[in-house]
């Protein structure tokens, strides 16, 4: 199972610093969560963070778009340094943003309301699904239980594929294994930066 920390969830006072304790635990890529206070209620960081985080890291970075027009903006990504990108079904947009993701991996994101059968008919060009676990927006929620079923069925539809399954939203410790047996990537923030950062990974790796 892949760890990548939510990172605009870290204490960005001193990246570098989180950056080399996340790479020293042994973290396999940075979830970046890009909001644009309309898509969902919070504004966050664009390509620009994205660069930045670029420079001192090798690893992959993916950029979660919840915002309105991701279309517009994936391109913006890429050459920022995104190694995969994100949109939700949910978005009128997803399928032009899709279209314009050359040379990164694509990933399609599926809000806790939504029916797995809604994505099915893009299974085919994706490269992974990003199942979220709270409603987009926030950190720091609690953990739907009630989406556990949503990804057994997607672990099952999964064997006719070639994707990997992601989980976003209140994972830490205690809920990990609610879900581990159905993901291959995991995404968390305050399950990673509330407490020891070294404790929780270790932690998540169950
Ligand atoms: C929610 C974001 C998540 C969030 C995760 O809108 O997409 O990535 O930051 O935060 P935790 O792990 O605290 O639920
Ligand atoms: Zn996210």
């Amino acid at each position: 199972m892949k760890i990548g920390p939510s990172i605009v969830s870290a204490d960005l006072t001193c990246l570098i610093n989180v950056v080399k304790i996340l790479e020293n635990n042994g973290i396999d890529f940075y979830h970046v969560d890009v909001m644009d206070g309309n898509f969902v209620p919070n504004i966050t960081v664009g390509p620009d963070f994205v660069k930045t985080l670029r420079k001192i890291t090798e690893k992959p970075i993916e950029a979660h778009l919840m915002i309105s027009r991701p279309d517009l903006y994936v391109e913006r990504f890429i050459d920022s340094g995104a190694d995969m990108i994100t949109v939700h079904i949910e978005n009128e947009y997803y399928n032009e943003a899709l279209n314009k993701m050359s040379k990164v991996r694509k990933g399609i994101a599926i809000n806790p309301e939504t029916a797995i059968e809604k994505i099915i008919p893009i299974l085919d060009k994706i490269d992974f699904v990003l199942v979220m676990t709270v409603h987009p927006g926030f950190s720091g929620q609690k953990f739907i239980e009630s989406v556990v079923p949503k990804m057994k069925k997607l672990k099952e539809i999964q064997k006719n594929y070639n994707f990997e399954i992601s989980v976003d939203g209140g994972i830490n410790k205690h809920t990990i294994i609610k879900v581990k047996d159905y993901v291959d990537m995991v995404c968390a923030a305050s399950g990673i930066f509330s407490g020891d950062i070294t404790e929780n990974i270790k932690a998540l790796r169950i």
